[in-house]
């Protein structure tokens, strides 16, 4: 079980909580922090954007960059608690992308020494390192995702002695995806949050007899012959009520069905990711 936290989508209904808060019970097994909103800003360092949960944050001198001393806290009490911790990349608005592979190479190792087993001054959460990455691209071009995603798994996999980490990408339903299609094919995501609402192709179209547009059978398809991880993992990304998205929305006991069926019949099955916290 997959969690989206960190923009207070939970607004229409109430408030997020302290990201350690979601961490105290078996609910889910990653929280993706999101979203580092901007890649080059001022400094030309990233910004990273969480609504209400950074607010006792403030800038890096001469950047926009937050340092969330809660949040550093809070990831080291959800580790504990057996929780992977992942920060997203992108999101539905923000300024974010590369001009060429020289720039998401650059940006793959600023990355590392901010958020993951490298160092830097300039350390948002300190000296937590999260369990993963994960791309949320919804804007921008596919330009130079392939080069980050390798350039990011050749540190990850230098640290892999003091601890695994993963990287994962939320593409919308409709195939290809605009963004993140070519870095899927050749470069090695570990996990495809697929996100099966706002679209046709949405788990909102689903029906018992399979035959409808709801692609989860694509997206297997996909991920065992033209992903360029033959074992990548999908999940069904689905809207964690009916206000967290546009369309998509589905009750629990529909949504239980569609989770065993999906079970029963695609081997790249990996879970379900949900937009926001609950
Ligand atoms: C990549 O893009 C950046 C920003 O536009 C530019 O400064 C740099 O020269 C480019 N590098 C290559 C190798 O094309």
């Amino acid at each position: 079980m997959v969690m989206y936290w960190g923009q207070n989508s939970y607004g229409a209904v109430g408030s997020q909580e302290n990201l350690a808060s979601y961490c105290t019970d078996s609910t889910n097994d990653i929280i993706v922090l999101s979203f580092l909103t901007t890649f080059f800003g001022e400094g030309n360092l990233p910004e990273i954007n969480f609504a209400s949960a950074c607010s006792d944050g403030s800038y890096f001198d001469g950047t926009e960059l937050l340092e969330c001393p809660t949040i550093a806290d809070d990831i080291v009490t959800c580790q504990a608690n057996g929780k992977k911790i992942f920060l997203s990349l992108g999101g539905a608005s923000g300024s974010y992308g590369f001009s060429n592979d020289s720039e998401a190479e650059t940006f793959a190792t600023t990355v590392w020494n901010l958020f993951g087993g490298g160092e830097s001054d300039t350390r948002p959460f300190g000296d937590s390192v999260v369990d993963g990455f994960d791309l949320d691209i919804e804007g921008g071009s596919s330009t130079g995702y392939a080069t980050f995603v390798t350039q990011l798994r050749t540190y990850m996999d230098e640290y892999a002695g003091t601890k695994q980490m993963y990287i994962s990408g939320a593409p919308q339903c409709p195939m290809p995806d605009s963004f993140l299609t070519d870095a899927m094919t050749s470069s090695y995501f570990d996990f495809y949050f697929v996100q099966f609402y706002n679209n046709y192709c949405g788990v909102d179209q689903w029906t018992a007899s399979a035959t409808s547009d709801f692609n989860f059978d694509s997206w297997d398809t996909f991920a065992q012959t033209q992903s360029y991880n033959t074992d990548a993992k999908v999940y069904l990304g689905v809207p964690a009520s009916d206000s967290a998205a546009g369309t998509g929305y589905v009750d629990i006991d529909t949504l239980t069905s569609i989770i065993s069926q999906l079970q029963s019949t695609y081997s790249s099955f990996g879970g379900v990711m949900m937009w926001y916290v609950v």
